[in-house]
């Protein structure tokens, strides 16, 4: 058996907490012969301490072979505390009518503490996926407020979208999901996200050759996965959780455990590809080996993909100039 690893996981008596926890400390994420420390963080109310009591307790009684300790905190220096890996959910969702952007202020702060805590406690080489949002200007506001860790590990969450797409493609072309391959998601998690498939393939053929429908892809295909997740609110009158949840296990197993040559959405700090200023945390297909990714850098960009790669730029650049005073 290996040795124990420590999972840091804020906001975990949310409701992605709850889909979130079991799992990690079930294998699903970093493999089933690799035991898990749970470090857990909740704001320090009453309610939420006792909720997350009674997760830990639930925890507990899974009786998880791989769940080596468990750690319940209000402090981030203590969730922290030489994490190997860092998911930061905790932050306030957004409810019905509200975009995204609306809850750029109100999550500046968390995101500043808890980048400036990853800083002094986290392990040197800690992996941070940013859940909450606006995902990935929170992820780089955690990046910036940590000058010592390599700024290459803190990653947004666009799984979610990804996933979503291949679902939507999967059903458009009836082929199983399994079957995609070479799928992007640029940009930000917001609804100016790029869903792309021209280089798609399935079973070696293109997926965008078997579908043939430029009209689908301009008005069904990008804006349904792109509002998808106020379709979710929509629906359930709370914002997407069990999937988002599977998304971060997905981002953070192929991180850690690779992901077979295949392309995967991360939302990682820009090397200036695609014409993408440096650290603009972007959505890009990334190939994960041996606990590291490679952004790949070969793919063609037509006039519709620019335009659209921009947009989602632009809207990344505004979320940045709107928190750079509290940097
Ligand atoms: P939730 O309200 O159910 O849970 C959030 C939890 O975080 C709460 O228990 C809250 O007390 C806690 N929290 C708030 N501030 C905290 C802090 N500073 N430190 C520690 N904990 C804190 O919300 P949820 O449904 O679990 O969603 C969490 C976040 O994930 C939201 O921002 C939501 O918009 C986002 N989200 C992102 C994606 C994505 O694809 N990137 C998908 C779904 C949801
Ligand atoms: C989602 O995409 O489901 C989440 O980001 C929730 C939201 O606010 O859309």
């Amino acid at each position: 058996m290996k040795a124990p690893v420590r999972v840091a996981v804020t906001g975990a008596a949310g409701q992605i907490g709850y889909s979130l926890l079991f799992r990690i400390a079930a294998g699903e994420m970093l493999g089933k012969d690799q035991p898990v420390i749970l470090q857990m963080l909740e704001v320090p109310f009453e309610k939420a301490q006792a909720a997350l009591k009674g997760v830990m307790m639930e925890l507990e009684d899974c009786a998880f072979p791989l769940l080596a300790g468990m750690v319940g905190t209000d402090d981030p220096e203590v969730a922290f505390k030489d994490a190997d890996y860092a998911l930061l959910v905790g932050a306030m969702p957004r409810g019905p009518g509200m975009e995204r952007k609306d809850l750029l202020l109100k999550n500046a702060e968390i995101f500043t503490v808890q980048g400036k805590a990853l800083n002094k406690v986290a392990s040197r080489n800690v992996k941070v996926l940013v859940v909450g949002n606006p995902a990935n200007t929170n992820a780089y506001i955690a990046m910036k407020s940590a000058p010592d860790l390599p700024a290459r590990n803190f990653t947004a969450m666009l799984r979610l979208d990804h996933n979503r797409a291949l679902s939507q493609l999967a059903t458009k072309a009836a082929v199983p999901v399994a079957d995609i391959r070479k799928l992007v998601v640029w940009g930000n998690h917001s609804p100016t996200m790029y869903p792309d498939y021209r280089f798609a393939t399935v079973d070696g053929a293109s997926l965008k050759d078997k579908i043939n429908d430029a009209d689908w892809n301009a008005n069904t295909f990008i804006p349904t996965v792109g509002k998808r997740g106020a379709a979710i609110i929509e629906a359930r009158g709370l914002s997407s959780a069990a999937s988002a949840a599977n998304a971060a296990i997905d981002h953070m197993r192929d991180w850690a455990l690779g992901s077979n040559g295949e392309w995967v959405t991360m939302g990682v700090p820009s090397d200036g590809s695609y014409g993408i200023p440096e650290g603009v945390i972007y959505g890009f297909p990334v190939v994960t080996k041996d606990g590291d990714y490679t952004l790949v850098k070969d793919v063609p960009v037509d006039e519709f993909s620019r335009a659209a790669m921009d947009k989602t730029l632009a809207e990344l650049e505004e979320e940045r100039s709107g928190v750079a005073h509290l940097l």
